[in-house]
């Protein structure tokens, strides 16, 4: 077994081995197996443009012969008609049977209304780890080529602990909490993700100079345990100074490991380099169960237009089925996701071309097969 709160993409390390039975039958064992190649997955289709990209990420799977009973949620709309909460919709607890979620994006007001709901599922179900990939897609301009990198964020505390009131009117005071256990723990995942990953460095990004307390906690908390991976390198950046190293050379970077808020906004930044949030996924990984989501937003501007592009869904889907177990099939759709970037025939408006999101999915479809 692994030593808990590490980062796992593989489903036999999450599941123990099953003692043999002799008295099983061959077709016994046949059935068992067709049974355990299926995999039961949480759909948050989401608002605005997620029901489409869902669809279309639903087909590109399907098509890649991976086998998936999807427990789809209700839709938001219809909920708040009836004047129930999304978040007792029992979404939770579906999540917390299947173990594994994706995710579509869901509307949040600003400045007002009810909490985020991605904060929120994110805190009921403890998904401790931000993951985010950030590569180039070929063929896909960016201001960059060659980046590689993964921003491993800690989820669960910082300024989005969600602690903040009126001091006296004209004042508010919201708390930023950094905790020694939390930050241990994302420390260790992005350890053992980068051991696992055969990645040779992590920056942990800070402001330790002017948060002496609470930065100094994450930093101290991360140093101890670098010291147990002495074969992979640790450097330290005060994130103003990482903010500008991004934009001029994100070659540099192999890992970030950072706090709540800083990982929010670097993580954006990131993706800007790559061409933006359209073209990364995104991972949320606790201890026992997974969201994988599209990190753009519903695009009411274009929701039911028939145009979304749903590479960013994809994309988190390729990570939720390496999550599952499926590298090939993730393999497979990663090749044909490639195969249609290169060709640059079938692209959708976001990304330069004519293509609706019905057009692109038969493109990726048909390119699993060639
Ligand atoms: P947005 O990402 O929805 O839109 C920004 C621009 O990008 C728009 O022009 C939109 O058409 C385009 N765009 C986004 N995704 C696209 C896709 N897959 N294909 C083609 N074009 C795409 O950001 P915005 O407008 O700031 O937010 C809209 C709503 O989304 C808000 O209610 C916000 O709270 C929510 N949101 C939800 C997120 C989530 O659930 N993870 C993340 C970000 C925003």
């Amino acid at each position: 077994m692994r030593p808990s709160g590490s980062p796992d993409f593989s489903l036999s390390y999450w599941k123990g081995e099953t003692p043999a039975n002799p008295a099983e039958t061959s077709a016994h064992k046949t059935l068992k197996l067709i049974e355990s190649m299926k995999h039961t997955v949480t759909l948050i289709p989401g608002d605005g443009i997620g029901p489409e990209v869902s669809e279309a990420v639903q087909k590109i799977i399907a098509a890649a012969g991976v086998q998936i009973e999807w427990e789809p949620t209700a839709a938001r709309g219809d909920l708040e008609r009836r004047g129930v909460d999304f978040m007792q919709s029992g979404v939770v607890e579906s999540i917390r049977k299947s173990g594994v979620a994706l995710k579509g994006p869901l509307a949040t007001g600003v400045a007002s209304g009810p909490p985020s709901i991605n904060v929120g599922l994110r805190k009921a179900l403890d998904l401790y780890a931000n993951v985010r990939p950030v590569k180039n897609l070929p063929g896909v301009q960016s201001r960059f080529q060659d980046v590689d990198m993964v921003l491993i964020r800690e989820n669960t505390e910082d300024l989005y602990a969600g602690l903040e009131h009126e001091v006296v009117p004209g004042v508010v005071e919201s708390l930023k909490i950094i905790t020694e256990r939390a930050s241990t723990r994302i420390a260790r995942f992005a350890f053992e993700y980068a051991r696992k990953w055969k990645r040779k460095r992590v920056h942990g990004i800070h402001k330790a100079n002017i948060m002496k307390m609470s930065d100094g906690l994450f930093l101290s908390s991360i140093r101890k345990v670098a010291a147990e991976y002495p074969e992979i390198e640790y450097k330290e950046l005060i994130i103003d100074n990482a903010c500008m190293q991004m934009v001029l050379n994100p070659r540099q970077y192999d890992m970030l490991l950072l706090t709540n808020l800083y990982g929010d906004i670097m993580s954006d930044l990131a993706a800007g380099l790559v061409g933006g949030l359209g073209v990364v996924p995104s991972a949320n990984i606790g201890e026992k169960v997974a969201i994988f989501e599209a990190v753009h937003g519903t695009a009411p501007d274009i929701a039911g237009k028939g145009i979304a592009n749903p590479t960013a869904l994809l994309m988190s889907a390729m990570m939720m089925l390496v999550y599952l177990g499926e590298d090939e099939a993730a393999g497979k759709i990663e090749a044909g996701l490639h195969k249609v970037y290169r060709e640059g025939k079938s692209l959708t408006r976001d990304l330069g071309g004519s293509a609706t999101t019905h057009d692109f999915t038969d493109a990726v479809i048909r390119s699993l097969d060639s």
